[in-house]
C-alpha cells in the first residue's frame, strides 16, 4: 500500500457539503464563533441546490390567508403519516422567520405589485386543513435555488467560513466508542490527504439521485455522506421512499418545475383530456407529487400516453400569458426549447414522472443529531455526527415530500444545525487524543480502490446499477419485481470487487472520484431495494401492487437498514414520533389521504 502523508486540520466543526443545507449551517457556525471549515467536492455554487426551481414554502400569507399550523397539516398529510410531527412542526414554525432572514441576507425574490415576496400555488398545500389552495411559495422566478445558494455562500464568506473546494470526502474518522471526530478527504487538486479533526462533522452532501437512469437530480449527486455513514456501520432511514417528479422532460429527464402547475399549468392524455380531474378531484394537476407521478403512469399503461411510443404526458403552458412566462417561468421555458425542442407559448412539454428526491437517509431528530438505536433506545445520538438536507432524514417529508419544502428544509435545519453546535461545542476547545483511530483502515480502503485491477469499468457497473432501479424501484413495485431487482442489486453490489481502475494518480483523477462516487451510490442502491422490499404496504412514493393499501397497525415505523461489508442488509424500525413539541399545535391522527 502506497504510504500516504496526512495533513491535520483542527476545527471546532466541520461541514461537508456546501449545497443550502451545507452553508446555511456553515456560516450561522462561523458567525457563532467557531472554528468552521466546509469540505466540498464541486464549487459551493455548482451544488444542487442551484438547480432548484419553483420556491420555498412558508406561510406567510403574502397572496392571501395562511397560517403556519395549515402548513404543518399539509406536510404530515404530504408525509402519509411517516413524517415526524415533532420535527415537520419545528420545520414550519420557523419558516417564516428562514425565510425573512433569506430576505435580509439578500436572495432576490419576486415580488408582488406592492413590494411583497411572491408566493405560488404547489402540489398538497392548502389553507384551512384541505379546504382552499394556499399560495405559499416563495418564489425568485423559476430560479430560486440557485439566488438562495449565491447569497448563503456570500453570507459564508463573510463570516469567514474556512473553504476547503474540490475535495472530496472519503470517510468519516470514527472513534472506538463510537464517536465521530472528523472526516478525511482527498485534495483533487494536488493529490494530498487531509484529516479534518473536529467535535462536530456535518453530512450535507445531497441526495443519491444518480443511483437511478433519470433523474433530476445533478450528476454529482452520488449520496457521498449516506456512503460514508454506513461505512461506519451506521443506519440509513426510510430508503424505500423515493420521489419521481411529475414533470422531467421526456427523453432528458430535466425537471420542469412543479411551479409551472403552479401557474395554472395543465397535464393532459393522448385524448386530450385532463385526467387528474379523475384522480385528485379536488387538487387535480396540484395533489401531491405521488399521487400525480402515479395517475400519469397508469395513464401511460392504460394506452392514453402521448407521443408515436404512447410513453409520455402533455403538460400545456400555451394558453398562459407569454408576459406571464417571461416573468414567473423563463427557466423552464429555456430549458424546453433546449431539451425538448418546443416552445412553450404555442407546444405543450412532453413530460414524465423522473427521479428526484430521496426522502430516506441519515436518521436525526430535530436538532439534526444522527441517531441510530443503542440498547434499546430508538434515538440514541450519535456523538459528533449530524446530518442536514437531503443527506439526512430528520423525516419532515416522510413517504412523500411536498414540492418546495425542500429548500426549506435546507435552511430551518442548516440553520438548526449551527444552533445546536454553538450550544455544545466552546469555540476552541482541545481536541482530546483518539482512543483508537479508524484512519489506516480509511486509507486501506482508498488505496484499494485507487489500484484496482478488476476488468469491469467503473460506468459498466453503474449503468447495470441505475437500469436495476429504474426498471426494479420505479413508481409501482411489487414482490416479484422487487425480489429480482434486490438479487440483480446485491450482484451489482458484488461486481464492485471486480472494478478496474485505469488512471492511478492522485491529482485530477476523475476516474477514481467516479469509482469512490459508485461505491457511494451502490450501497444506497442496495439498501433502497431492501428496504422496498421489506414494506408490504403503499405509502407516499412506495406504492406496493401487491399491498394497495396503507397499513397503519403494522407499518407505521420508520425503516432502519444497515449495510455491512460483505453487502448483507439488515433492517429493523424506529417509532415515527407522533408526538409535538410546543403545545401550540396537536399532534395530527393518521387518516384517509384524498387530494
Ligand atoms: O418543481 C419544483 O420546482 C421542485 C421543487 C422541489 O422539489 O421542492
Amino acid at each position: 500500500m502506497t504510504a500516504y502523508t496526512i495533513v491535520d486540520h483542527y476545527h471546532d466543526v466541520v461541514v461537508v457539503g456546501a449545497g443550502g443545507a451545507g452553508l446555511r449551517a456553515t456560516f450561522g457556525m462561523a458567525q457563532a464563533g467557531l472554528s468552521t471549515a466546509c469540505i466540498s467536492k464541486v464549487f459551493p455554487t455548482r451544488s444542487h441546490t442551484v438547480a432548484a426551481q419553483g420556491g420555498i414554502s412558508a406561510a406567510l400569507g403574502n397572496m392571501g390567508e395562511d397560517d403556519w399550523r395549515f402548513h404543518f397539516y399539509d406536510t404530515i398529510k404530504g408525509s402519509d403519516w411517516l413524517g415526524d410531527q415533532d420535527a415537520i412542526e419545528y420545520m414550519c414554525k420557523h419558516a417564516a422567520e428562514a425565510v425573512i432572514e433569506l430576505e435580509h441576507y439578500g436572495v432576490p425574490f419576486s415580488r408582488t405589485p406592492e413590494g411583497k415576496i411572491y408566493q405560488r400555488p404547489f402540489g398538497g398545500m392548502t389553507t384551512h386543513y384541505g379546504k382552499g389552495t394556499a399560495q405559499r411559495t416563495c418564489a425568485a422566478a423559476d430560479r430560486t435555488g440557485h439566488a438562495i445558494l449565491h447569497t448563503l455562500y456570500t453570507q459564508a464568506l463573510r463570516h469567514q467560513a474556512q473553504f476547503f473546494i474540490e475535495y472530496f470526502a472519503i470517510d468519516l474518522l470514527m472513534d472506538e466508542d463510537g464517536s465521530c471526530r472528523g472526516v478525511i478527504a482527498w485534495n483533487l487538486d494536488d493529490g494530498t490527504i487531509h484529516r479534518f479533526n473536529a467535535h462536530i462533522t456535518v453530512l450535507a452532501t445531497g441526495g443519491y439521485g444518480r443511483a437511478y437512469f433519470s433523474a433530476t437530480s445533478a450528476h454529482t449527486s452520488t449520496g457521498d455522506g449516506g456512503g460514508m455513514a454506513i461505512r461506519a456501520g451506521l443506519p440509513m432511514q426510510d430508503m424505500e421512499f423515493v420521489q419521481f417528479h411529475p414533470t422531467g422532460v421526456y427523453g432528458a429527464g430535466c425537471l420542469i418545475t412543479e411551479g409551472a402547475r403552479g401557474e395554472g399549468g395543465y397535464l393532459v392524455n393522448s385524448q386530450g383530456e385532463r385526467f387528474m380531474e379523475r384522480y385528485a378531484p379536488s387538487a387535480k394537476d396540484l395533489a401531491s407529487r405521488d399521487v400525480v407521478s402515479r395517475a400519469m403512469t397508469m395513464e401511460i399503461r392504460e394506452g392514453r400516453g402521448v407521443g408515436p411510443q404512447k410513453d409520455h404526458i402533455y403538460l400545456h403552458l400555451d394558453h398562459l400569458d407569454p408576459a406571464i412566462l417571461h416573468e414567473r417561468l423563463p427557466g423552464i421555458s429555456e430549458t424546453a426549447k433546449i431539451f425538448a425542442g418546443i416552445d412553450v407559448t404555442k407546444q405543450p412539454i412532453p413530460v414524465l414522472p423522473t427521479v428526484h428526491y430521496n426522502m430516506g437517509g441519515i436518521p436525526t431528530n430535530y436538532h439534526t443529531e444522527v441517531v441510530t438505536i443503542k440498547d434499546g433506545n430508538p434515538d440514541a445520538v450519535v456523538p459528533g455526527l449530524m446530518a442536514i438536507g437531503e443527506a439526512g432524514c430528520v423525516s419532515v417529508h416522510g413517504a412523500n415530500r411536498l414540492g418546495s419544502n425542500s429548500l426549506l428544509d435546507l435552511v430551518v435545519f442548516g440553520r438548526a444545525a449551527a444552533q445546536r453546535a454553538a450550544e455544545i461545542v466552546k469555540p476552541g476547545a482541545g481536541h482530546k487524543p483518539m482512543k483508537g483511530s479508524n484512519s489506516d483502515k480509511i486509507l486501506a480502503r482508498f488505496d484499494k480502490i485507487r489500484n484496482a485491477g478488476g476488468s469491469a469499468r467503473t460506468s459498466e457497473i453503474r449503468r447495470a446499477m441505475q437500469r436495476c432501479m429504474q426498471n426494479h424501484a420505479a413508481v409501482f413495485r411489487d414482490k416479484a419485481i422487487l425480489s429480482e431487482g434486490a438479487k440483480k442489486m446485491q450482484e451489482i453490489w458484488r461486481s464492485y470487487d471486480q472494478l478496474s481502475i485505469n488512471d492511478r494518480s492522485l491529482i485530477w483523477n476523475s476516474d477514481l472520484v467516479e469509482a469512490l462516487e459508485l461505491d457511494n451510490l451502490r450501497s444506497q442502491a442496495l439498501l433502497t431495494m431492501n428496504s422496498a422490499l421489506n414494506r408490504q404496504e403503499s405509502r407516499g412514493a412506495h406504492a406496493r401492487e401487491d399491498y394497495k393499501e396503507r397499513d397503519d397497525v403494522n407499518w407505521l415505523k420508520h425503516s432502519l437498514a444497515w449495510l455491512d461489508e460483505k453487502g448483507g442488509t439488515k433492517i429493523d424500525y424506529r417509532p415515527v414520533h407522533l408526538n409535538t413539541l410546543l403545545g401550540e399545535v396537536q399532534p395530527i391522527p393518521p387518516k384517509a389521504r384524498v387530494y
